[in-house]
């Protein structure tokens, strides 16, 4: 039961397919920020937190993997906290956006490096757990947080390809703060 001071609104209830997030991690994600209960479930994912325990108000710097669809009203919020927290943790962070916000003076001022994974043709979110939605009117991008800006063009609709195909794990060592950083497992990415 939700409780009587969130407000759900019907734009931020528009969940992705599994065979997208799939593409970028067939074994699961460890977190996401903003989900639902069923969509976490679905996509197997760890930890997870929604509009009732508000996951803008969480520290992300723990988990190794997260995957992120913002609530369309919010989304430059989650945007900005991605970012922040892939400064201080260099963790895996995938964000999932409208590419048309790639060209706003909010994205170009955000200050950070991304992998761009742009997708052929539209993703069609779904308009309520299980529910096949309408061709939205927007292309999506796939940003993944990075110290360089690259760009891949990927096809989700492939099933003979998942993002390894795309990523080097030579490309997540680096140095923060002095530090090197090593890939954790063989999958860290
Ligand atoms: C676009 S949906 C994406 C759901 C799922 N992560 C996915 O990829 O399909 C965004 C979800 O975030 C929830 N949400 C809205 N505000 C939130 C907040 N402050 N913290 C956590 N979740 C929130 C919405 O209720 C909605 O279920």
């Amino acid at each position: 039961m939700a409780k009587a001071s969130v407000v759900f609104s019907k734009d931020n209830e528009y969940y992705t397919p599994k065979y997208v997030v799939d593409f970028f991690y067939p074994n699961g994600f460890d977190y996401d920020p903003a989900t639902c209960e069923g969509k976490a479930k679905e996509f197997g994912v760890k930890h997870y937190d929604t509009i009732e325990t508000d996951g803008l108000a969480q520290d992300w710097t723990p988990y190794d993997r997260i995957w992120i669809n913002p609530p369309f009203t919010d989304k430059h919020k989650f945007l900005a906290k991605a970012v922040e927290t892939y400064k201080k943790a260099h963790n895996t962070i995938y964000v999932l956006f409208p590419i048309e916000f790639l060209t706003t003076a909010r994205f170009h001022d955000l200050d950070c490096h991304c992998k761009l994974f742009i997708p052929r043709g539209r993703i069609n979110f779904e308009s309520g757990l299980g529910k096949e939605g309408k061709s939205p009117a927007f292309g999506s991008v796939v940003i993944k947080l990075a110290d360089e800006d690259t760009v891949e063009y990927i096809d989700l609709k492939d099933s003979s390809k998942n993002v390894d195909d795309y990523i080097n794990i030579e490309t997540v060592t680096g140095h923060v703060n002095g530090t090197t950083i090593t890939p954790k497992k063989p999958w860290y990415r």
